[in-house]
């Protein structure tokens, strides 16, 4: 597995909680994972505290290069972004080799996809090549009408999606204390369902 951001210009939509656990999750393979921190408030250098995954949080000057050196060390590097529209989003979604967009059922978190993808492009125009991207519909109650409508709001904007989300668990909540972010036998199989569709991805785009 490459070079995976986590990112959108919304707060709060799950992209640390989302972040960690793919860490974990791919930690856990057997795989080398590193972390990339580029939120100054450092959520997932905290979240994966116990977890025993490096994780360096870094300045937005430093992105491109911290990136490029976990690369070197590990199967697998895993970029937190900060939730706005700031240069750090830029520089990681440049460096990434596929790039996960956290989006709860709301409108303005969709509204924020639509503005993330935007800078996603402006990433493939400046590196000259294409950056697979999707949408991950997070803190989901899998029967509400809502869940169904931002998907068809997503489809309608053109942003892809993964066909597997993340449901609202309090589990999650509670890993934000833990530093276990895979405690959760439900979570677990979330996130499994999710790095199985990443690498999916991966394999449309290699081909
Ligand atoms: N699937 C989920 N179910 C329930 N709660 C969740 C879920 N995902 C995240 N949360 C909770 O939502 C809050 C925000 O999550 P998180 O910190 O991952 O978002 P973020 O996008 O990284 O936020 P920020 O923009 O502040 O960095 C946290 O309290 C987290 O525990
Ligand atoms: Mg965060």
């Amino acid at each position: 597995m490459p070079i995976i951001a986590v990112a959108t210009t919304k707060g709060g939509s799950g992209k640390s909680t989302l972040a960690a656990c793919l860490a974990a999750h791919l930690a856990q393979t057997g795989e080398a994972v590193e972390a990339v921190d580029t939120d100054p408030n450092r959520n997932l250098v905290a979240r994966l505290g116990g977890s025993g995954i490096p994780c360096q949080g870094v300045d937005e000057e430093q992105i491109l290069a911290a990136v490029a050196a976990a690369a070197k060390r590990a199967q697998t590097v895993v970029v937190d972004v900060a939730g706005a529209l700031a240069r750090g989003l830029l520089y990681a979604v440049s460096a990434a080799d596929i790039v996960l967009i956290p989006c709860r059922p709301d409108r303005n978190d969709v509204v924020e996809a639509v503005r993330t993808q935007e800078v996603i492009r402006q990433a493939e125009a400046m590196t000259r090549r294409t950056i697979p991207h999707a949408a991950v519909l997070s803190q989901v109650n899998r029967r509400a009408q809502v869940t169904a409508q931002t998907r068809a709001q997503l489809e309608v904007l053109s942003v892809p999606f993964l066909p597997v989300d993340m449901p609202a668990r309090t589990a999650y909540q509670q890993a934000s204390y833990t530093g276990a972010p895979l405690a959760d036998a439900a979570v677990q199989e979330d996130v499994q369902a999710i790095a199985a569709a990443v690498a999916e991805m991966m394999e449309i785009a290699r081909a």
